[in-house]
């Protein structure tokens, strides 16, 4: 069996080995998929370990993923634009990399969820990693409009210099707006920050919702629980980060192998079980 892995600091909580394990029972794909926790100062050391071990490839998690970015040698378009990496894959001595993260989002909102971005006003809260790593794939919707808010709203300005040019060519307004005033009524709103996991408040005000409308958390579980909430109480339809995770695994699977898993089943597996 060929060897794939998570790297990342923590990796003990990762749904991503159930779901490649499950994805290479579906498809008959003989692939073994590990954790790998690495130290803070040692991401670049263990990725060479474990490619020297015969691993193939992993996937790349907090805190890693711009410094995955740094680390390989070839990226996809993606992954250059998002200038941060979620997916390695080792090809001998190269390493190639490649972001699945916005096509897991856009995959689980379209998809899964059913909920077109086409036209619509989207509000993108959070500028860090996670939000880089999506709104290349989410302005490739053509959305109506993308509105990128982050307390640190340098960050949000960088992304948005990043990503000018695309937007353009997608016929899409990408504007950074203040997070304590970022407009109202959007029809879909994507919580990108980790304001939850440091236990901070929510960090738009409830006027940026629409009411029926889309409201994402990129992260699930306990993480997600506040935002939904939130989102809930003020009319909203909360919508949590399982099925992007399920989504992104699904790319990265078939950037792997050549073979794509089937994504619904599993997410609706993996679902029942966390249930
Ligand atoms: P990730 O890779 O998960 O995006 P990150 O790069 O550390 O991690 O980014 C975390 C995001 O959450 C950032 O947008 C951060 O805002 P800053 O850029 O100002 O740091 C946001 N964030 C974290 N804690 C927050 C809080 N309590 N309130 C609002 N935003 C917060």
């Amino acid at each position: 069996a060929e060897r794939y892995a998570v790297v990342g600091q923590p990796v003990a909580h990762s749904r991503s080995p159930w779901i490649h394990a499950r994805f290479a029972e579906l498809t008959g794909q003989a692939i073994t998929y590990e954790r790998l926790p690495a130290p803070l100062d040692g991401f670049a050391a263990t990725v060479g370990a474990f490619r020297d071990a015969g691993g193939r490839g992993c996937n790349v998690t907090l805190p890693f993923k711009f410094e995955a970015a740094r680390l390989a040698d070839e990226l996809s378009p993606r992954a250059q634009l998002a200038g941060a990496c979620n997916t390695l894959r080792f090809d001998g001595a190269r390493v190639i990399g490649d972001n699945t993260d916005g096509v897991g989002l856009v995959c689980d909102i379209v998809q899964q969820a059913g909920v077109a971005i086409a036209g619509q006003r989207v509000l993108l809260v959070g500028a860090g990693g996670a939000a880089a790593g999506v709104l290349g794939p989410l302005l490739e919707q053509r959305p109506a409009e993308v509105v990128v808010a982050n307390r640190t709203r340098d960050k949000a300005e960088a992304l948005r210099a990043q990503h000018a040019a695309l937007a353009t060519r997608c016929g899409v307004r990408l504007q950074v707006v203040p997070l304590d005033r970022p407009g109202t009524a959007f029809d879909i709103v994507v919580n990108a920050t980790a304001a939850s996991l440091a236990g901070g408040a929510i960090p738009v005000p409830a006027d940026a919702l629409r009411s029926g409308k889309l409201a994402y958390d990129m992260m699930y579980g306990a993480a997600a629980a506040p935002f939904l909430a939130w989102a809930q109480a003020h009319g909203a339809i909360g919508r949590d980060g399982l099925g992007m995770l399920v989504e992104q695994a699904a790319e990265s699977f078939f950037l792997w192998r050549g073979v794509r898993p089937p994504a619904g089943p599993v997410l609706a597996e993996l679902r029942a079980l966390l249930a």
